[in-house]
């Protein structure tokens, strides 16, 4: 109850007047709103994400925001998160640090962690780049993942009627085969699928050489390794 007024009031100052942030405490979400509406949206990015996840192989997130998925340590043996705002990685450390998660300041339209990751979560975050940047990031990602490797991610579909979802938006997708497009020219395999809610229409993509999720030679792994 507590943490709930705290919560909302937190909402209240951060997005009741502009400008409004580039990211999200999801301790509002946890705390305030899911106790409100009961709209589970906010969890499917982290659970579809999850899903996609190598067993005990190397993640790294793009654009992490508050950290709130590095949850998905539980199942990577090491994360590595980037966003370019440094207090989100502030917060992130504060909050949802982890011994095998690594919080990076980074912009990734002009750098990104080296290395070879077995998946790239990229959630909440491509509609905040033009498709010029969106070009460059993806020859980035191709770079770090494996032949089997599974960039995954998540977005919005634009609402004309309402003008920019967020100010910070560059370019909203206007379909499923929209968001294709920019990940057709670097992967074999794309799988876009949506949910609907009244506030929001969504996106869900995965994007590998390999077997995605719900493929028939997709092979269930261990979700986590917490009891
Ligand atoms: C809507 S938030 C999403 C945060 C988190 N991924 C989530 O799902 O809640 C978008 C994030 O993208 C980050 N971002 C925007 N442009 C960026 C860039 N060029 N490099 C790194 N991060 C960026 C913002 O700072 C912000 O934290």
């Amino acid at each position: 109850m507590v943490a709930a007024v705290g919560h909302k009031l937190q909402m209240r100052i951060e997005w009741g007047w502009p400008p409004e942030p580039e990211w999200f405490d999801h301790a509002i979400d946890l705390y305030y709103q899911w106790h409100q509406t009961r709209n589970p949206l906010w969890l499917e990015r982290g659970c579809y994400s999850l899903l996609a996840l190598r067993d005990r192989g190397k993640a790294l997130e793009l654009c992490c925001g508050d950290g709130f998925n590095a949850c998905h340590s539980s199942k990577a043996s090491q994360l590595v998160a980037v966003d370019f705002n440094s207090q989100a990685i502030r917060h992130a450390q504060q909050v949802n640090w982890a011994p095998n998660v690594e919080f990076r300041v980074c912009d990734i339209r002009k750098e990104m962690p080296e290395g070879d990751f077995d998946n790239i979560i990229w959630d909440a975050a491509i509609e905040h780049f033009t498709p010029a940047e969106i070009s460059t990031v993806m020859q980035r990602i191709k770079q770090r993942l494996g032949s089997c490797g599974i960039l995954s991610g998540y977005t919005i579909v634009e609402k004309p009627e309402w003008g920019k979802q967020l100010s910070h938006h560059e370019y909203e997708f206007k379909s499923k085969d929209d968001l294709s497009r920019f990940l057709e020219p670097y992967f074999k395999n794309v799988k876009v699928f949506e949910t609907i809610y009244a506030s929001r229409h969504n996106l869900y993509f995965y994007a590998s050489d390999g077997v995605l999720p719900f493929d028939s030679a997709w092979k269930s792994q261990l979700v986590s390794n917490q009891p």
